[in-house]
């Protein structure tokens, strides 16, 4: 049975010291938020991919601070155990250090998350120390990063080269120095993971990253089968809600059409008929 205690940061690093692993999954709503925690999930990520699985944009680019908010608060509302970590989205936190304070402490105070994410090394590691310095506990993201894709030349995989995996690895040291408390690695080869994991105290939270890391993460509408476009080769799908929803609204019209559905009670016809008279 799932332990029902809220998940608090120390339990992370405790878990990666027990060699066990971390479930993650993305939630964008209070719904599918009180679902994933109740089948135990134990952090949820308001990601900023609800831009492309909740709104329908290309890319996460269009993602809003007051989105993020607005999502993270309903998320927040259906959890009991979960951690809940919110996406700082694009330019939130890359332009000083002062707005990635303000930003960040809207989605722990206004939102309700336990800590924020952001993307990259190099420039945000110092947005990550001021942050922890100020009591935000961070997770970092590094390898393919979606706030770069237009940088990146595509959602494709990263640290490839022997180069790239050593700045990588640099980066991953740099923000665990920072005194960020997990680290996501995004497509990467499933060696350079490894290599990262062991080097670090910090558990790392793999997505097309392979089996070594000390926890995974999908996008939930993703393993659901809610995605209607292509999928990431990496996903497995665990369930196909996208084909269950659509054949139970189809089976709803032709119900309603036909006049199935309602189907008549007598008990309310003759409440009617009482309320008539
Ligand atoms: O926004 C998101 O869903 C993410 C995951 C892919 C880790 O950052």
């Amino acid at each position: 049975m799932t332990d029902t205690k809220r998940i608090r940061l120390p339990d992370l690093e405790a878990r990666k010291r027990r060699g066990e692993k971390i479930a993650m999954l993305t939630a964008y709503d209070y719904t599918m938020a009180r679902l994933l925690d109740r089948a135990g999930i134990d952090i949820l990520l308001v990601g900023d991919s609800l831009g492309m699985v909740v709104l329908g944009y290309e890319t996460t680019l269009p993602v809003t601070l007051d989105a993020m908010v607005h999502h993270t608060r309903a998320v927040s509302r259906g959890v009991q155990r979960a951690l809940v970590v919110a996406d700082m989205p694009f330019l939130t936190y890359q332009i000083s250090v002062a707005e990635a304070l303000r930003n960040a402490g809207r989605l722990i105070q206004e939102g309700g998350a336990a800590a924020v994410k952001i993307e990259g090394g190099g420039a945000a590691v110092e947005a990550a120390a001021r942050l922890v310095e100020a009591g935000i506990p961070v997770m970092g993201h590094l390898g393919l990063l979606p706030q770069s894709v237009h940088q990146l030349g595509g959602f494709r995989q990263q640290a490839r080269e022997a180069e790239d995996a050593d700045r990588l690895l640099a980066d991953a040291q740099a923000l665990q120095e920072a005194g960020a408390f997990a680290l996501v690695l995004e497509s990467i080869p499933a060696g350079v993971a490894e290599t990262v994991t062991a080097d670090l105290h910090i558990p790392t939270i793999g997505i097309g990253a392979g089996p070594h890391c000390d926890g995974q993460v999908l996008v939930s509408y993703d393993m659901l089968g809610l995605s209607q476009d292509a999928i990431p080769s990496f996903v497995r799908r665990y369930a196909d809600l996208g084909e269950q929803t659509v054949a139970a609204a189809k089976a709803y019209a032709e119900d309603v059409r036909t006049g199935r559905f309602p189907a008549a009670s007598p008990r309310i016809v003759a409440d009617l008929f009482a309320g008539a008279k």
